[in-house]
């Protein structure tokens, strides 16, 4: 192992350019050289490459996104664009690749390792849906985002007695509308993974409105795919003036908190530990605050388990 190449693929994630950083810096330490590879899989199929040095990933712990840009490579996931991202790997003499994303862009490492190159996962995406690891890089900051969104909205709702139905990111996945619902106080939190009851939802802005509540917020997982018309029904069967907030890609950006940029950090250095020991097509995760790591073919296959305590915490809390 001589020359790593780095990329960061799928959405972007707060805590991807201190991986980066990470990354690099442990991998020079160690005697390697390192190449950045731009825009994720397309970058790569490209050609599209630059070199890393230390100062090449000074001041960017505290970034959101990442520098080395992102993609979600459609051409990666055919034999002729796999092909091509060989080729690059040949002529630039990279021995092993660390990628930095989610799911999709692991079974990408995991075609470039079938194809004899080495190469190590980092979980890194917003929605922690990845089963295998305790968490993922960038998911502790978009909670904050959506934590303080929410605090924001609260104010307002307030000041009107009107309620707020806040959908929020994570794809299938209701990790961020869990904690960051539980940690903003929210009265209602939805996910795919909870069957809705709506009459526990109603009845919870009625008895919160009588007893001269003035905020009602209403967390709903874009996984549902039916933000607009619950807020609508709530409207209606309350009589309580309801604002629907998307809160979009702003829970994809910032500078990742204290977790996230230790997170990365760890994952960075356990990558090249594993490329040094000649291990490939490896996932790196957390468990119990320990870093590990497992084979990419099982990690992706790891079932995510949903935090039914903290759900059942947030019933308890908000009835
Ligand atoms: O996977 C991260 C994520 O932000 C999801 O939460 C969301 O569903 C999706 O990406 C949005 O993708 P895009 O930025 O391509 O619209």
């Amino acid at each position: 192992m001589k020359t790593i190449g780095i990329l960061t693929s799928g959405g972007d994630a707060p805590g991807m350019n201190a991986a980066i950083r990470a990354i690099t810096r442990s991998a020079l330490a160690n005697g390697l050289t390192v190449k950045g590879i731009k825009d994720g899989y397309d970058g790569l199929i490209r050609g599209d490459i630059i070199n890393l040095d230390v100062s090449s990933v000074g001041d960017i712990i505290h970034r959101g996104g990442t520098v080395l840009g992102s993609a979600r490579s459609k051409e990666m996931m055919t034999e002729e664009g796999q092909n091509k991202a060989v080729n690059t790997i040949k002529e630039h003499g990279i021995d092993g690749i660390v990628v930095i994303g989610g799911d999709g862009s692991f079974m990408g490492a995991n075609a470039l390792h079938n194809k004899g190159v080495y190469t190590i996962g980092i979980p890194g995406t917003i929605d922690n849906d990845m089963g295998y690891t305790e968490a993922t890089i960038g998911f502790a900051t978009a909670c904050e985002t959506v934590k303080e969104s929410i605090s924001k909205l609260r104010d307002t709702s307030a000041s009107h007695g009107r309620g707020n139905v806040v959908e929020v990111m994570g794809r299938n996945c209701g990790d961020i509308a869990l904690y960051a619902g539980v940690a903003a106080g929210a009265e209602s939190i939805l996910v795919p993974e909870i069957p809705i009851d709506m009459d526990q939802v109603i009845n919870r802005m009625i008895r919160g409105r009588d007893r001269g509540k003035k905020h009602h917020i209403i967390v709903v997982a874009e996984g549902l795919e039916n933000s607009a018309e619950i807020a609508q029904q709530v409207k209606e069967a309350t009589g309580i003036e309801t604002r629907l907030t998307i809160i979009g890609h702003v829970q994809r950006g910032g500078s990742p908190v204290v977790d996230d940029a230790i997170l990365a950090s760890k994952m960075g250095v356990k990558a090249v530990e594993l490329l040094l020991e000649g291990q490939s097509s490896q996932a790196v995760g957390v468990k119990d605050g320990k870093i590990f790591n497992m084979p990419i073919t099982e990690a992706v296959n790891v079932k995510r388990e949903f935090n039914t305590e903290l759900y059942a915490i947030a019933n308890i809390l908000t009835n």
